[in-house]
């Protein structure tokens, strides 16, 4: 498929897990891609995907992210979609347990890196008249408490409203701004998760809490990114697609008697 054919994309957090499956999609639908990540050794690996080039940067920094928005530009004659994804966890510590530099920490990476970077794409989409799509990767941990630490949990419900706030704000420009909201991924963020039900023997059990009781994979929500990058989603603006097998779909009761099966 050919979705993207000639669109310029830049993907960030994309050396590992949903960055790095909705980086290679891009790639292979015809897009121009820039893969943003911080990490020192990524640069060299996605540097050999057909339609890919690298930039090493640091997404809570404006520094960083006008690097990476300039880069595109440069490389690729502008910026038609952005996918702000990159993100860090910054463990399970409770409320009691965490500090405030975990918080400055946290928000800088998860909520003012998407700020810094939908206010430089979007500069750079309104003086240039491209009615680019925007999309953040924010959590089904924004919704409610319960799906990480309190810093994650804040900074991604905070990216829920930061996709109401700029879709607003590009009002009569034709920008789309939009956010998925995971569910559980396996990724490296949750490698704990994984590894730790595994040892226990319970991997059977990860996932359960949903519908689909399963856990989810980075291709799923790299292909409901891509669905809200597209002109598929030409009306879907300033939303927040939920991407969790149903998990948020409920209440936390305990699963109800089947009926009897009709005769
Ligand atoms: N895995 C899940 O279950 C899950 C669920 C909901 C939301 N998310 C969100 O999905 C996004 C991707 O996470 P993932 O699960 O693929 O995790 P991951 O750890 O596999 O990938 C995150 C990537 O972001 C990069 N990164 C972190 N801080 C950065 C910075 N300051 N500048 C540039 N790059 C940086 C990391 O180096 C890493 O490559 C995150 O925003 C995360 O919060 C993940």
């Amino acid at each position: 498929m050919t979705r993207f054919l000639g669109k310029s994309v830049l993907v960030t957090g994309a050396a590992s897990g949903i960055g790095n499956a909705t980086m290679k999609l891009f790639a292979r639908e015809g897009a121009r891609v820039l893969a943003v990540d911080i990490g020192a050794e990524f640069e060299a690996i996605a540097a050999v995907i057909p339609g890919v080039e690298t930039i090493r940067a640091d997404v809570g920094l404006s520094i960083g992210v006008q690097a990476m928005i300039d880069r595109a530009i440069e490389r690729h004659g502008g910026l038609d979609i952005l996918v702000a994804n990159a993100g860090v966890s910054g463990g399970m510590a409770d409320l009691f347990q965490q500090t405030e530099e975990d918080w400055f920490s946290i928000l800088q990476t998860n909520l003012v890196g998407p700020f810094l970077a939908i206010k430089a794409a979007g500069r750079y989409m309104i003086d240039h008249n491209v009615a680019g799509s925007i999309v953040c990767t924010a959590s089904v941990a924004g919704l409610r408490a319960g799906a990480g630490g309190p810093a994650y949990s804040a900074s991604k419900a905070g990216v829920i409203n930061l996709v109401q706030m700029a879709a607003q704000t590009f009002t009569g420009t034709g920008i789309r701004v939009n956010a998925v909201c995971p569910g559980l991924i396996e990724t490296e963020m949750t490698r704990f998760i994984y590894d730790g039900a595994k040892a226990r023997g319970k991997d059977a059990e990860i996932g359960r809490l949903n519908p689909l009781q399963r856990g989810g994979h980075a291709d799923e929500i790299a292909e409901a990114i891509a669905f809200l990058a597209s002109d598929a989603s030409s009306y879907v603006n300033g939303q927040s697609l939920v991407v969790d097998g149903g998990l948020s779909s409920s209440h936390p009761v305990p699963r109800l008697p089947q009926p009897p099966s009709p005769r």
